[in-house]
């Protein structure tokens, strides 16, 4: 059972390796490739699972409720990997931080996926074959997530 206090740990295997000696520039490159596969695959494939299991229980209001909750994630993560591509990244390649720049906190963030999942795992849902499948991705996705957060903060300063 995982420890849901214990959070930032990444395993250090998990790093790809060649970022670890990587530029600045090698950094953000991957990191962009992986806001690009979280926005045209990741979410939308995540959006797909959750409509097709609210199709499977169309009177589970509470299904409903953790779909807003996820669209509300994921709006918010639209923001914060916007924030990065236009200002962040340009800064941490150039090393010149500007003033005031907002600067992001991954920890805010993590609760939500954490609890979206513990929410569809108290449902019924979780002994669906589609809701195991929409449970293990989103675990997957946050597994993902919490690797992206730790280079940006730990290889790119960030
Ligand atoms: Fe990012
Ligand atoms: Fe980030």
């Amino acid at each position: 059972m995982p420890n849901p206090h214990v959070q930032h740990q990444v395993q250090f295997i998990d790093v790809p390796l060649h970022l670890l000696e990587g530029t600045k520039q090698e950094i953000v490159d991957y990191l962009m490739a992986s806001h690009v596969a979280y926005r045209d695959v990741k979410i939308p494939k995540i959006e797909q699972q959750f409509l097709g299991l609210m199709k499977l229980y169309p009177n589970a209001p509470a299904l409903g409720a953790v779909f807003n909750l996820f669209q509300k994630f994921q709006l918010e993560m639209q923001w914060h990997m916007k924030h990065e591509e236009q200002v962040l990244y340009p800064q941490a390649i150039s090393g010149i931080k500007e003033e005031n720049t907002h600067v992001i906190s991954h920890e805010d963030q993590e609760p939500f996926l954490t609890e979206i999942i513990q929410l569809l795992e108290s449902g019924r849902y979780v002994k669906n074959p589609f809701g195991r499948m929409l449970i293990d991705g989103l675990k997957r996705f946050d597994e993902d997530l919490r690797l992206h957060a730790w280079i940006e903060e730990n290889l790119l300063m960030l």
